[in-house]
């Protein structure tokens, strides 16, 4: 049905001569006036006609299984309705765009929290009630193992693991050597809808109102959870209140819903409450980290080397990429990477915002700024130093990359030449020092289809993308309107409907380039329609103000498309961009202030500056990048998940007690964009974006707390305790 797009038929500069203006705007949301009045419909908010309610019940016991599970106990209770289990498909996904149904324990029990059933009945608090009085029996196996650091079932993951030239040789013969430990706790993604799902039947078709990122992907997960055809299952998420990674993969309430309104023949809602939404969702694994730097005088690195530990569940396939951005962000003939599994029972370690870059970098790039130190050069000139100018070790060119950009414009912008030498700035009780840290993102594409209408109405927009609080609505409208040469108010998006066609989903930051690309690209179709209907050559045609203009000929667009102009495109990854490295880069720069007796850290500004292709809406990606700084903030300074170090059951399950950086915590963040066209990465040139801002922060905020009063902190995150 669809063209796939080839390179060469991109007219990469279109979206530059189109001359709407209305692409890159700081365009508002179309969707923020209903979100602010509370007029955007969330999972949890959308009913049916004799709905029930279902709560999920968890396991108790780290590892065993369940001996007894039946309504006995909680028969007679005032409105129960019923006991599924079904035994097979109550846990939740720790993989995004698996297709497929998550890791099916049966009985068995993997983690503390695991769902193992859901108590159905006519009103939530009947169903909650009914699964606090269930009577569970598990049978608990005598051995457990819940931490890392001491587990003994540890893995080398080998496709991780790989050496370039001889990093041992170069440390003995470099002039300045890093050789540290890095640790980074366990992170959850904490959306701010917690996940939520509406199942009902209707002549053996599911529809599902649920909260995810990856409809086209979480359709075939939940089908085949249900052994149901994929035809058979309709994903609606119209908003969706975040995500970060939690929402990639079909969840335990989804199919829960899903099964007791089979089994009911009426509608089921279940809703995870908070703390169900910490202990079995999933989680960001703790890492340990040695970063190895091998430099000579001028502080050239000769060698890099990143080993980590993470953990996971056994069975899960999903390991945290720790080290991607180490392979490409500094030079060095002699690399070592080295990775390992401890295959503990805690939660499910999944992808939370920035997969790797954002634990990774806060190791590399507080490795890179004790080189600085040790080197005696200055950190932004050290990085400036070591870019390399091919992949050191594929060779291949980057598509784009303004990372010296980004450190020379933010070192300038942020007055880093004024940086006080480390201990030396003191205003009363609190130590003053800035730190500087890369930002990096690497770049991919997702298959992603489109359908574009024009009629003398406007523009109809649709694809089954979700807008996760990124911005789909406004960028995907803007792209229409660019290329239609319409207002954006006459252009329409509509969004998180599997019965539309299939998008990347919004994941990986490739949401807006992949299913961006196939909205441009269904566009470019109808452009050509319009300049055959106009009977000139498509190159010639102009649309603007609603008029389209071609050759000699200029016509009111509603004139050409009286009976509605339809087409549908869509992009695959295919080979597109392959003999180029792909990713976003910044620089952070932060000025902390840390007291003297109490070790406490304020952040008192900070400063982004980040390149990643063509911006699509300034306004959007500003929010995404103080977003991800913010996170940066909470990663350096609280964010900590701890576990019971019996059981292994996640105790900072709610957000009184898990930490987050709060508005007292962040002070005015700044954000700069450096402008690049990538034609490699897709044809509207865009990079990734949305994880690009949280990958460096929180190093540019503990390097800064190194300035301030010497204290090196390579435990994250930098609580009292440790900086005092
Ligand atoms: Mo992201 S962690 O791929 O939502």
């Amino acid at each position: 049905m669809n063209d796939r797009f080839k390179m060469d038929e991109a007219q990469p500069r279109l979206l530059d001569s189109t001359g709407q203006g209305i692409i890159g705007t700081e365009m508002d949301r179309p969707d923020g006036r209903l979100k602010v009045c509370g007029a955007a419909p969330y999972a949890a908010e959308f009913a049916a006609d004799r709905m029930a309610h279902g709560v999920l019940v968890r396991a108790t016991v780290s590892k065993g299984r369940v001996l007894a599970l039946n309504d006995e106990s909680i028969r007679e209770m005032p409105g129960f309705l019923g006991l599924f289990h079904d035994g097979t498909m109550l846990r939740n996904s720790a993989q995004g765009m698996a297709g497929e149904a998550p890791v099916q324990p049966g009985l068995r029990v993997d983690y503390h929290g695991q769902s193992v059933a859901v108590v159905v009945a006519e009103t939530f608090e009947q169903a909650r009630d009914a699964a606090q009085q269930l009577a569970v029996r598990f049978e608990a196996a005598e051995e457990v193992e819940v931490d890392p650091e001491t587990a003994e079932a540890i893995e080398l993951d080998e496709d991780s693991s790989e050496q370039f030239g001889d990093l041992e040789a170069a440390m003995a013969e470099a002039v300045h050597t890093v050789d540290s430990v890095y640790t980074t706790p366990g992170h959850v993604s904490a959306a701010m809808e917690p996940h939520a799902s509406l199942a009902e039947w209707h002549e053996g078709n599911l529809s599902l109102h649920g909260s995810y990122q990856m409809l086209r992907f979480n359709k075939k997960e939940l089908a085949d959870s249900l052994g149901v055809d994929a035809d058979r299952v309709r994903i609606l998420a119209p908003f969706v209140g975040g995500g970060f990674g939690s929402k990639l993969g079909i969840g335990a309430e989804a199919v829960a819903a899903a099964v007791a309104a089979r089994e009911l023949d009426r509608p089921v809602r279940v809703v995870m409450a908070r703390q169900q939404v910490f202990d079995c969702v999933l989680r960001r694994t703790e890492t340990r980290q040695r970063l190895r730097l091998a430099a000579d005088e001028d502080g050239r690195l000769s060698g890099v080397g990143h080993e980590d530990r993470i953990s996971q569940l056994p069975e899960e396939s999903f390991g945290e990429p720790t080290a991607t951005a180490t392979h490409f962000m500094y030079g060095g003939k002699n690399r070592l990477y080295r990775k390992e599994i401890a295959r503990i029972h805690r939660t499910p370690s999944g992808s939370v915002r920035a997969p790797g870059e954002a634990v990774g970098m806060l190791g590399l790039e507080g490795a890179m700024d004790e080189l600085a130190e040790v080197c005696g050069i200055d950190p932004v000139e050290l990085r400036l130093r070591n870019i390399p100018d091919t992949h050191p070790e594929t060779g291949k060119p980057y598509s784009s990359r303004s990372l010296a950009e980004c450190l020379k414009q933010g070192a300038s912008q942020f007055g880093w030449e004024n940086r006080p030498a480390a201990g030396s700035r003191r205003e009363g009780q609190w130590y003053i020092g800035c730190g500087v840290a890369s930002a990096a993102r690497s770049n991919s594409l997702v298959r992603a289809d489109a359908r574009v209408t024009l009629s003398a109405d406007g523009a109809i927009v649709e694809t089954d993308l979700t807008d996760i609080g990124t911005g789909s609505y406004a960028i995907l409208t803007q792209i229409a309107a660019e290329m239609l040469g319409l207002p954006a108010s006459k252009v329409t998006t509509r969004l998180g409907d599997t019965d539309l066609p299939g998008a990347s989903g919004s994941g990986g930051s490739f949401g807006a380039g992949s299913t961006g690309s196939a909205v441009f690209l269904a566009a470019k179709k109808i452009r050509a329609r319009l300049a055959e209907k106009l009977g000139c050559d498509v190159d010639s045609l102009t649309l603007k103000d609603g008029v389209a203009r071609g050759g000699n000929v200029e016509k009111p667009l509603r004139d050409l498309c009286v009976e509605p102009i339809c087409e549908e495109a869509g992009i695959t990854a295919g080979k597109l961009g392959d003999d180029y490295e792909q990713a976003s880069f910044g620089a952070h720069f932060a000025e902390v202030a840390v007291h003297a007796d109490s070790g406490e850290v304020r952040v008192r500004r900070m400063l982004g500056v980040f390149a990643a292709g063509r911006i699509l809406n300034v306004k959007t990606a500003r929010s995404q990048c103080i977003g991800g700084m913010v996170w940066g903030i909470g990663s350096a300074l609280m964010e900590e998940l701890g576990h019971d170090p019996r059981t292994g059951h996640i105790i900072t399950r709610d957000l009184a007690n898990y930490h987050i950086a709060s508005n007292a915590d962040v002070p005015l963040i700044d954000v700069h964009f450096i402008e690049e066209r990538d034609d490699q990465s897709n044809p509207i040139q865009s990079k990734a974006i949305g994880e690009l801002s949280i990958s460096g922060a929180g190093a540019a905020v503990v390097n800064a707390i190194y300035n301030a009063c010497g204290v090196r902190i390579r435990a994250f995150p930098a609580t009292p305790d440790k900086v005092v």
